[in-house]
Formats: structure tokens, sequence, C-alpha cells
């Protein structure tokens, strides 16, 4: 083997492609129930539109960007989340004048120079909504319940919500204070990437995962304590409307995620099935971001979740349902002649909207049924009746029960058994 697959990447093969294709279809049929629209952005954007939205001291943007020089010296990165790149074109494209507020999803790949693990991957899929426009306590519930139903209806268990609060631009200095103070005695204790932080993005101390600082975390204040009273409103109003819609949730009030774009806001869904990396989702507020990025002022909130890790929760529970993408119709003529004809039913067939294979090779009718038991075929045409008759056999492969056709009127039947 000469080329391997580059790593932190994977190939979808045709047995695990039905269960990204359920994903996908159940996302977008629950987008379409909470009037998400769907965006595309091109993989790549200009560097400094991550950076900038990110945040210039993130792991995401000092250490897991594929970014690279065009022919014109054009600083571009591969996309490493979706957020930004939607925030550019709701801006770019004047979205925020045909409606107050926008909500849209989007389904695709990202791209991160991370250590690969169970889960980890450098080139991932997220599917995604934003809802730019609204600065309601409902907006927040809705992505999150959005989120919930998304994972209820396609079977996924043992999955918690956890969310926080991380303020506003009123509030963050005060918080940042606070945490500043708590932790100042044992700064030289923490890691270089803490330290760094300290000065620069000290709410983010929260997220380092380093075994050694999380024992200097202990006894932390509790964020809440230090908001604004809007800010405590908007989150009360948030937990509120889970509690009224049944989602049971864990405040978590370490939980200030790897981006710096959040205000307000910030949730993941958890999954006990999922080992290291056991957020599946992850979202929040961002309030600020438009407003960053050269529009005006526009609240937004918004959630993406990982379809390699909703996959591997599917593949764990024994019952993710296979897709029905069996062959109903296999068929089978038994010599050139005839095989030429059969190529012509094929055709009718599959324009009538009938899923058919049929074998351009072998003339053996008991090779040929073999072959359509394993495709899992309901129904064989044989073609070896008297070629100028325009004439075939179908047989039921269940009940073994055959029966002749012209080949107008095998197509009119088997529309009847399969699309009315
Ligand atoms: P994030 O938490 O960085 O948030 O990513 C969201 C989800 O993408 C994660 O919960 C995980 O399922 C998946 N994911 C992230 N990195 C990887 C990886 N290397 N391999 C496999 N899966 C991964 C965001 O990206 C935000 N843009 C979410 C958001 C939308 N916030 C507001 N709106």
């Amino acid at each position: 083997m000469k080329y391997n697959i580059p790593r932190g990447t994977k190939d979808i093969l045709p047995d695990e492609s039905p269960l990204w294709q359920r994903i996908e279809s159940t996302a977008q049929s629950i987008f379409k129930r909470f009037n998400f629209k769907e965006i595309r952005t091109p993989i790549f954007e200009v560097t400094e539109l991550f950076s900038r939205s990110i945040g210039d001291n993130t792991d995401i943007v000092e250490k897991e960007m594929y970014t690279f020089l065009d022919k014109k010296e054009r600083s571009l990165t591969l996309r490493p989340e979706g957020t930004a790149p939607i925030t550019r074109a709701y801006l770019q494209n004047g979205l925020h004048k045909t409606a107050p507020i926008s909500k849209l999803y989007y389904i695709g790949p990202m791209f991160r120079y991370e250590r690969p693990q169970a889960g980890r991957y450098r080139q991932f899929h997220q599917i995604g909504v934003e809802n730019l426009g609204s600065e309601h306590p409902f907006a927040d519930a809705e992505v999150i319940n959005l989120g919930i139903h998304i994972f209820d209806e396609l079977g996924l268990k043992d999955l918690s919500v956890q969310i926080n609060t991380v303020g506003c631009s009123v509030c963050r200095p005060v918080i940042e204070e606070r945490l500043k103070q708590f932790i100042q005695n044992n700064l030289n204790s923490l890691c270089t990437d803490c330290q760094t932080r300290f000065d620069n993005k000290p709410l983010r101390i929260l997220d380092c995962k380093n075994k050694k600082c999380q024992t200097y975390f202990a006894g932390l204040p509790d964020i809440r304590k230090s908001i604004c009273q809007e800010c405590s409103d908007h989150f009360n109003q948030v937990l509120e409307c889970l509690d009224a819609l049944n989602i049971s949730f864990t405040i978590n009030p370490r939980l200030v995620r790897g981006l710096d774009y959040y205000s307000r806001t910030t949730f993941e869904i958890v999954s006990n099935q999922l080992g290291a990396q056991n957020a599946i989702c992850g979202g929040g507020r961002y309030d600020g971001l438009v407003s960053q990025l050269g529009g005006s002022h526009t609240p937004a909130v918004g959630l993406a979740f990982g379809i390699e890790r909703a996959v591997m929760i599917l593949q764990s529970l024994e019952t993710a349902a296979t897709a029905d993408d069996h062959i109903q119709v296999y068929l089978a003529p038994c010599d050139l002649d005839r095989r030429v004809r059969g190529f012509y039913v094929l055709n009718e067939l599959r324009r009538a909207g009938i899923r058919c294979e049929m074998d351009y090779v072998r003339d053996s009718l008991k090779a040929q049924l073999k072959q359509a038991n394993k495709l899992g075929a309901e129904y064989v045409v044989i073609f070896n009746d008297d070629t100028t008759k325009r004439q075939c056999t179908l047989k039921n492969m269940k009940t073994s029960k055959q029966g002749v056709f012209t080949f107008s009127k095998l197509k009119k039947h088997l529309q009847g058994v399969y699309t009315c």
C-alpha cells in the first residue's frame, strides 16, 4: 500500500454511512420543525476571522488551525468551527436586513490539528445551529431543546446537560478580578498555559484540563456570585425555561468553554458512553461577536455537535437500526441478448422509483439468485423467455411464487408493490 490516510482523519465506509445519513436526516427534519434554515459557507476563510472571534490565546487558534498561504500570500485557514464563518456570512450577505432574527443550521467538515484519540479527529464533522438576533432566554432554551430533540429522536441515551453563565462585558471584569485574586498565590504552580491566561483571559484558566492545575481550583468562587443583575436574571430565566420543558440539567460553574466569543449562557451535552472526549455537543450565547466583526449589536446563541461522536454512541447501542437500503428487485438475465433487454428494464424500473440491481457478467441463474439473496432482494426478474416476446418471469423470493409478465406490465405491477 503506497498511500495512507492522513493522521486524525477517517474514511466513512458504506457500512457506516447509513448511520451518518440517519443522523443528518433526523437533524434536518428537526431543523424544519424548529424553523432553522440551511446555510453553507466555504471550507476555508481568512485566518483573521478565526483569530479575532475564537480568540488569540485559545488552543484552537494557538495550536490547532490548519493555516496556509495562497498563491497571493493571503493567510487562509481551514475552518475549525462554524460559528465565526456563519456570523461572517450573516453580516456579509446582509441577512440582518431581511429579518430581525436569522435561524440558521449547517452540516459539514471542520479541521483542528489536535492529538487524535477516540472521538477526536483532525477532520471531523459538525451539525450546528445559530440563532442570530434574539436575546430572549427562550432562544437559549430553544437551541438546547433542539439538541435534546435530535438526540432523543436518534435514541441516544445517558446524556446530561451542563450549563453555566460567563457574564457579559459589564460583569466579566468583576468575575475575572475575583478569579485572579483567588488564583494569585498559586500562580507559579499552575501550567504555563494557565500562567499566560492569567493576564490575558483569566476566565479560560477554568477550562484547563491539567490535573495538577485542577487541584488548585477547588473552592473557586462561583462565577454566578459576581455576575450583574441582568445576566443573573437572564440565566435564571433560561433555567426556568429548561425546567418548563422538562429538560434536566446540572449547573457547572467551571464550564467556560474553549472559545472566547461566549457571553452569558454556556452549555455542553455530555454522554457517559464517550470516555475522555465525553462532550457530544457544545454551545452558548455570543452576544458580542457580530459587533466584534463589524456589525451592529446583535445577540446570538447556538450549538454544534460532532457527528463522529454521535456515531460512536449509536454504534455502542445494540438497538442501532441499520438503514433500509436493501435491493428490492434483482434482474437476472441468462445470456448476452437478454442482458441487453434486462438493462432496458433495469433503467425503466429505476426511473419508476424502485431500487434494483443487475449482474453484467454472469449467465448462471443459480449464481444470480444467490447474489439476489445476498442483497436482500424481494423479487427477482428472470430473463429466460423467448427474446422476441418482451417477456420475463417475476419470482417472489419470500413465497417462491412465479408469474410471466410483459415488460410494461412488470413495471406497472412492481410500481403497484413499491410506490403506491
Ligand atoms: P466545540 O465545543 O468546539 O464548539 O465543538 C462542538 C462539538 O464538536 C463538540 O462537542 C464535539 O462533539 C465536536 N468536536 C469538536 N472537536 C472535535 C474533534 N477534534 N473531533 C471530533 N469531534 C469534535 C464549537 O465548535 C462551537 N462553534 C459551537 C457553537 C455553535 N457555539 C455557538 N454556536
